[in-house]
């Protein structure tokens, strides 16, 4: 292991103090920070009933490891998700979706009581957009999404040759200044054709742990 990947596996570690409960309904994400959840998961199987998946490559990791993985619409709000970011404010808002899975993320955040997220150190940052801002569109809007995301001030970039689990295609935006989160998380949901953007200013973490040589940081 080398060491961002120690730091992965500690920080998944760190997250299973949030399964407190019994026949537990969790949320699991997308990302290779949850590959190492998915892996340490087990160590509290008996506290799992089932799990929502926010990706059809943590269904198959979880499936694996002998969870039974249901619908959100089977299961009612949940009571705990964890998940990953790319970047992450000293207010806990995100950027998300460098994996492509930022749509089914962001709703079961939303069907959540508590988004525990997990990261290393290298994903804090000052002020959201160094990270190019995944936006995930249907395909037909591609252009005019395209046009307007450079009226608000980025440079879109197709990812090239990746398709959603939902059939959609990502436009990545670099170079935009995400002063106010919240506003152009807004804003960018206010053009038709976006089915969802990376920002998780909404769906902030309730905490964010944060591993470094140091330790695990509890970030409320
Ligand atoms: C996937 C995500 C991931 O949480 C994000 O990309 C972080 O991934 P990793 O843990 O591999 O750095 O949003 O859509």
């Amino acid at each position: 292991m080398n060491k961002q990947e120690q730091l992965k596996h500690q920080v998944a570690l760190a997250a299973l103090e949030y399964f407190d409960d019994y026949d537990m309904v969790v949320g699991i994400g997308t990302g290779s920070t949850v590959n190492c959840l998915i892996d340490v998961l087990p160590q509290v199987k008996s506290r799992i009933d089932s799990c929502v998946s926010s990706s059809i490559e943590t269904t198959r990791r979880l499936k694996e490891h002998g969870f039974h993985v249901k619908e959100l619409n089977q299961t009612g709000p949940l009571s705990l998700y964890i998940d990953g970011a790319d970047e992450c404010d000293t207010h806990n808002r995100l950027i998300k979706g460098g994996g492509g899975a930022l749509t089914r993320e962001k709703i079961i955040a939303a069907a959540s009581d508590k988004f525990v997220c997990i990261v290393d150190e290298s994903k804090m940052i000052k002020i959201l957009g160094s990270f190019p801002l995944p936006v995930e569109v249907i395909p037909m809007a591609q252009s005019h999404v395209a046009r307007a995301l450079v009226k608000l001030g980025g440079q879109p970039e197709l990812r090239q040759g990746f398709i959603t689990d939902n059939g959609n295609i990502i436009i990545d935006v670099h170079n935009l200044k995400i002063i106010d989160p919240l506003k152009i998380e807004s804003q960018i949901n206010d053009i038709a054709g976006v089915v969802c953007n990376g920002i998780f200013a909404y769906q902030k973490a309730y905490v964010t742990l944060i591993a470094s040589k140091n330790g695990i940081k509890i970030q409320n």
